[in-house]
């Protein structure tokens, strides 16, 4: 086998098989095949696609390029729920101790902020103590205890997605949805789950920006996770503006709190409620969503999540008493109000620019070696819909410094969009494709 043939046949639209992926990758991370190879066939990818086989075949070369999680001997069933990205977007803090209050096991395993979307591992680091470098022994261990750990992807994780993915990075072919595709399922499929939830996230806050964007990436993600032999369900949700009324890493802690305490934003918990219902179907817990919704919100009404959340928190190396001392107190201390120019009702709050300006207020990166803040971000009085004075108090902005705060005023206030008339009610979960 030469790599310049299977480029050719990439080239020419042709669906290549596994020996020949695995020819190709297992080459690439070894040293055998050069970038300048990998590149091209890259560009081939993105220009032809991928069939869904061939897709499950990349995905699963990529899964063996390096571990795969052994969740042999605890008993299941294990249901994750991947997020593509959005701003706000804590639904995964909430979400694991909610189902695995009603008996699912939840593998987690999450990234860092990168650009203008947040991180589940920031946010959860920022309780002082809490470690998310969990040892395997340990993860097994949680998940056994608890029903869920949250913990970040090690280096043995996957190690093709890192390689190929800073590749794309700079050869312009991030932007493939068979790529994409095989890099999410690999490194879901790797934590050990049997079923997986994803919220596809659409609109301008999010990594698809269009419906049809999220639709082909939802729609890939279920026959190629089908293929694989997972049981798969997409949910696509609208990230249009920010989910919740808070922004940045300690603050949707708080907001995770509020929601297990029962008394959370409406849209966050609409979206949390949906995604949950349907882990409890993919995991044969419920059979049906209305089902399954309702046993979630009986978690959470009869505060059974909460505690599962602290028995995590605890466990991981967090402070249960000084996350709650905490609470409603820790904000950086350069702040501002952002003031209603003019009276009216918020038509719009751009997820995307509040995102980007959370990355200068230290909320997110550029980089991955940029620092984070725990204390920073964005705490909204009103979102879209609500009736606002002129003059009246939109959100607080907290920032790593003052500069940081000047560096952002206008780029907040040119988020918001406030005109006469309420706009109608945009809904939240856009579509649902399953396969179980
Ligand atoms: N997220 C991933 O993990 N991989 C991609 O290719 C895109 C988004």
């Amino acid at each position: 086998m030469r790599a310049v043939d299977i480029i050719q046949k990439k080239r020419e639209g042709g669906e290549l098989d596994r020996a020949e992926l695995a020819f190709f990758i297992d080459g690439y991370v070894a040293g055998r095949i050069p970038e300048y190879q990998v590149s091209a066939w890259l560009m081939a990818v993105f220009l032809k696609g991928m069939s869904s086989v061939e897709a499950a075949a990349l995905t699963d070369v990529m899964l063996h390029s390096g571990k795969v999680m052994d969740l042999s001997g605890i008993t299941g069933p294990f249901v994750d729920k991947h997020s593509t990205g959005g701003v706000g977007d804590k639904v995964s803090l909430i979400l694991a101790p909610m189902v695995a209050a009603c008996g699912i096991k939840v593998p987690m395993m999450s990234g860092r902020a990168l650009g203008h979307t947040g991180g589940t591992l920031d946010k959860l680091e920022s309780i002082p103590g809490y470690r998310t470098g969990l040892s395997e022994a340990d993860f097994r261990a949680f998940i056994e205890q608890d029903g869920f750990a949250m913990t970040g992807q090690t280096a043995e994780i996957v190690p093709a997605d890192k390689k190929l993915y800073a590749l794309r990075d700079v050869t312009a072919t991030v932007e493939s949805i068979p790529l994409i595709t095989a890099s999410i399922l690999s490194k879901k499929v790797a934590e050990g789950a049997e079923a997986l939830v994803f919220d596809v996230k659409s609109g301008p806050g999010a990594f698809m920006k269009t419906p049809e964007r999220a639709e082909a990436l939802a729609r890939s993600l279920v026959s190629t996770g089908t293929a694989m032999g997972k049981r798969i369900v997409s949910v696509i949700t609208d990230m249009t503006e920010p989910l919740g009324l808070k922004v940045g890493n300690f603050l949707e802690v708080e907001e995770t709190l509020d929601c297990l305490e029962n008394a959370g934003p409406e849209d966050l918990m609409e979206v949390t409620y949906r995604l949950g219902a349907w882990m409890l179907v993919a995991g044969g817990v419920a059979k049906t969503v209305e089902e399954g919704e309702r046993l979630c919100r009986k978690s959470i009404r009869t505060g059974i999540a909460r505690e599962l959340f602290m028995a995590n928190v605890r466990r991981q190396g967090g402070q249960p008493e000084r996350l709650l001392e905490l609470r409603g107190n820790y904000r950086a201390k350069d702040s501002y109000e952002v003031l209603a120019p003019t009276g009216g009702f918020i038509q719009a709050i751009d997820a995307y620019k509040i995102g980007l300006a959370g990355v200068y207020l230290g909320v997110g990166r550029d980089t991955a070696l940029d620092p984070v803040y725990p204390d920073v971000g964005f705490v909204l009085d009103k979102k879209t819909g609500a009736a606002v004075l002129a003059g009246e108090r939109l959100a607080t902005v907290y920032g790593k410094d003052a500069a940081s705060l000047e560096a952002v005023k206008a780029l907040v206030a040119s988020a918001y969009a406030i005109g006469p008339g309420a706009p109608a009610r945009r809904p939240l979960i856009l579509k649902e494709i399953s396969a179980i």
